[in-house]
C-alpha cells in the first residue's frame, strides 16, 4: 500500500492503495464518484472515461500510481457554479440516453473532442467518438448533442 495524492475536480485527496489499482476504482471505492463506470474492464468500452489533461483517458486501465498529482476532471467535475456544461444541457435537450450506461463516457469523449475541435463535422464527430461504445445504439442522438452544444459554445464566446 501506499499514500498517493490524486487532484479530482479541482480538489487534493490523499488514498491509501496498491499502487497498481486501476484509477475507475479508486474513484468509485475510495472517492465514492459514481460518473465513471465499470463496463469491460479491458480499455474497450469507454464507459469509465475521465479527462487528464485534457485528454479522454479509460479509467480501468491506468494504474492510480500514473496519475498521482495530475489533474483529473470526472463528470461531477464539468458543471460549474451549479451550472449544466453546455454538452449535458444538450445531451438533456435531445433526450440522448436510453438505458445511461455509457453516456459518462459520451460526454466526456464529447467534451476532449469540442476542446479541440470547436465546431466539428459529422465526420470528425464519428472520428473523434470511435470505440466509445453504446448498447443502445444512441448514436444519432450523440451527434445531434454534439452540435447543438457546439453551437452553443459559440454562442458564448
Ligand atoms: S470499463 Fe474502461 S474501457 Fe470499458
Ligand atoms: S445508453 Fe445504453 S449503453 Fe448507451
Amino acid at each position: 500500500m501506499a499514500a498517493i495524492t490524486l487532484r479530482v475536480n479541482g480538489e487534493a485527496h490523499t488514498v491509501d492503495v496498491e499502487p497498481s489499482t486501476p484509477l475507475l476504482y479508486v474513484l468509485r471505492n475510495d472517492l465514492d464518484l459514481s460518473g465513471p463506470r465499470f463496463g469491460c474492464g479491458l480499455g474497450q468500452c469507454g464507459a469509465c472515461t475521465v479527462l487528464i489533461k485534457g485528454e479522454a483517458v479509460r479509467s480501468c486501465i491506468r494504474p492510480v500510481s500514473q496519475v498521482a498529482g495530475q489533474e483529473i476532471t470526472t463528470l461531477e467535475g464539468l458543471a460549474q457554479n451549479g451550472k449544466l456544461h453546455p454538452l449535458q444541457q444538450a445531451w438533456i435537450d435531445e433526450q440522448v440516453p436510453q438505458c445511461g450506461f455509457c453516456q459518462n463516457g459520451q460526454i466526456l469523449t464529447a467534451k476532449a473532442l469540442l476542446d479541440k475541435t470547436p465546431n466539428p463535422t459529422d465526420a470528425q464527430i464519428r472520428a473523434g467518438m470511435n470505440g466509445t461504445l453504446c448498447r443502445c445504439m444512441t448514436y444519432y442522438r450523440i451527434n445531434a448533442a454534439i452540435k447543438r452544444a457546439a453551437s452553443t459554445m459559440k454562442g458564448a464566446l
